[in-house]
């Protein structure tokens, strides 16, 4: 199936709330796209035949630090789950954020593929607090490459002796 055109971000968020439940979908174990829920579909605006097969970055938000996704791989392909703010755009180029839930999905005790729960952030001050530390991330991998990116994170995550999940964690549930 060929991937559609990516558009250009707008910059305007659609609201994504407590009202809508979590956005869902599943993944086999290269990142293509098996299944996606209502809300998923309703707030990216995609008819299932656009998603279904295509890979799940068709809905990644050129904001997004590399960094991010690096670690969510990393996590779960050693079968750790991973947590993280995500921002995400929509069929128009509109964007949502979520803070995501990612784990290994197995049948029969044998890894088939990965899912992703995504609740709404209610907090605000800690959205902030992401989008500038995203910003500084992405400048960093710009101008001198992912690993000085990683480097940032660890140094930060170490001077406050939380594992990134535990530091994602800590934000999203932070009053
Ligand atoms: C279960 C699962 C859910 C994912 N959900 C998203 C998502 O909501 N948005 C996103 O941009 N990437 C998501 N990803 C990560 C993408 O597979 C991809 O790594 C990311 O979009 C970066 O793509 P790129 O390296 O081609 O730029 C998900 C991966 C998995 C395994």
């Amino acid at each position: 199936m060929p991937t559609p055109n990516k558009p250009a971000p707008t910059g305007r968020e659609v609201p994504f709330t407590e009202k809508d439940g979590f956005i869902v979908s599943k993944t086999d174990l290269k990142g293509t796209i098996t299944y996606i829920n209502r809300a998923f579909m309703r707030i990216a605006d995609y008819a299932p035949n656009e998603l279904l097969g295509q890979p799940h970055n068709i809905i990644r938000h050129p904001d997004m630090p590399k960094t991010a996704f690096r670690l969510l791989w990393e996590h779960v392909q050693a079968q750790k789950e991973w947590f993280g703010f995500v921002k995400n755009m929509t069929s128009s180029g509109d964007h949502y954020w979520v803070f995501a839930n990612v784990t290994i999905d197995c049948e029969n005790g044998k890894p088939v593929g990965y899912y992703s729960v995504r609740r709404p952030i209610l907090n605000r001050k800690a959205l902030e607090q992401v989008e500038v530390l995203y910003q500084t991330l992405r400048e960093l991998e710009n101008r001198q490459g992912i690993d000085a990116a990683l480097a940032h994170l660890d140094t930060l995550l170490k001077e406050q002796h939380l594992s990134y999940n535990q530091f994602a964690l800590k934000l999203y549930r932070s009053a």
